[in-house]
């Protein structure tokens, strides 16, 4: 057997941005391409309660034995409790430890791909570079459904609704439960309800990526749509992540919530997911897990990492406020849906070939077709700089 043949595949296109970016010698350079928070400094600190959590755990674990096969089951509660609230029925949701929100989205649609081999998955236009490839990994076809409208810059109501109302028992649908990536565009209220009603009429499954909470309005706020859904529906697989939240970025902290309509069906869907993930990664990873544990099962740790989770919310939020002020000051057009838009991103209106000019001519770094992350934007002349290079 030999590879001689074999072409190398190209880079990931946001992973790599943060490379190109380390090499760029450029001082005045601003990195607004992975999702990944930065301070004013433009550092990504570990946040204090993860360290005072780890404190803890040093002290305390007195052993690394085995835990088994669907992780930390302190971390599995508190998350569930997290993510669907605690006035959600527990005998119809089971958790799996994931390796981040990948490895939960990866575990539901090997699981759906045993399952239901016939179903077709339904993504957003536009969604996060990475769903479409790890669905496709499982052997399911991957189809786009309209989701936000790049001219308007707003969702794509009437299109999106006519799709759903389209699909049937054979689908399952990939949402965003907040802070849709690339554009920071959410559903209303009203918009999930709608939605939850053509669920229950038509019948398909939704596929919930939740890899934002806390960083729209707040962390139950966040969760509205997932619980709405995760009520009203027989079925729901909800894939969490704590790389943001709580970040844990390399740590690779997620768990899989599978909802079924009973008991039974919920612990059925478990074993499955975890007979997956034996055959996968035997089993999962605990530091991160017991980090989010430890903090969450203790008020005062849990206190203080909500405390610093909306702090760097605030300087999200202003950081929106500033961009957008920076661009309107151009009157080229209305740029106040970055105010409006929620979490890391918003989606700029500029397209592939001016997003590569923005980086060779200016050393902006951002994904896509003008994905932007908020959070990169360090000071009040970041945003300025944008601003003048997006309209020079
Ligand atoms: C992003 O969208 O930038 C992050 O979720 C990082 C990633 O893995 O793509």
């Amino acid at each position: 057997m030999h590879f001689n043949a074999i072409e190398a595949l190209p880079d990931d296109p946001i992973l790599n941005l943060s490379r190109q970016f380390r090499e760029d010698p450029r001082e005045n350079k601003i990195d607004v391409g992975v999702g990944v928070y930065q301070n004013t400094s433009g550092e990504t600190p570990v946040m204090r309660a993860v360290k005072a959590a780890e404190e803890r755990l040093y002290q305390q674990q007195s052993s690394k034995k085995y835990l088994g096969l669907t992780g930390n089951e302190a971390f599995n509660q508190a998350m569930t409790r997290l993510v669907l609230g605690n006035d959600f029925d527990p005998s119809r949701v089971r958790a799996n430890q994931s390796i981040a929100g990948t490895g939960a989205l990866r575990l539901i649609a090997e699981l759906l791909a045993s399952l239901k081999p016939d179903a077709t998955v339904w993504a957003p236009v536009p969604t996060w570079g990475n769903h479409i490839p790890i669905f496709r990994a499982a052997g399911l076809p991957v189809k786009p459904y309209p989701y936000y409208d790049t001219e308007r810059c707003a969702l794509d109501r009437d299109g999106f609704f006519a799709a759903m109302r389209e699909l049937g028992e054979n689908d399952v649908v990939i949402l965003h439960g907040c802070c849709h990536n690339p554009s920071g565009e959410d559903l209303s209220e009203q918009d999930w309800q709608t939605l939850a009603d053509i669920a229950a009429e038509r019948g398909f499954l939704p596929v919930i990526d939740v890899a934002y909470l806390g960083f729209g309005k707040g962390l139950d706020a966040d969760a509205y749509g997932l619980r709405l859904l995760a009520e009203r529906l027989e079925s729901v697989f909800i894939g969490v992540s704590c790389s943001k939240n709580f970040g844990l970025y390399r740590d690779r902290a997620g768990v899989a919530l599978s909802v079924g309509a009973n008991a039974q069906t919920a612990d059925a869907l478990q074993s499955h997911i975890s007979a997956l993930s034996r055959a996968m990664i035997s089993m999962p990873a605990d530091h991160g897990a017991a980090v989010v544990a430890t903090i969450l099962d203790n008020p005062e740790l849990s206190q203080q990492w909500r405390d610093e989770l909306d702090e760097m919310n605030r300087n999200i939020q202003r950081r929106r406020q500033e961009l957008s002020a920076a661009l309107n000051a151009y009157g080229s057009r209305d740029w106040s849906f970055i105010e409006r838009q929620q979490g890391m991103f918003s989606l700029l209106p500029l397209g592939e070939k001016r997003v590569v000019e923005l980086r060779e001519q200016h050393g902006i770094y951002m994904v896509g077709a003008g994905r932007i992350n908020l959070a990169g934007l360090r000071s009040i002349e970041a945003s300025e700089t944008l601003a003048a290079a997006i309209h020079r």
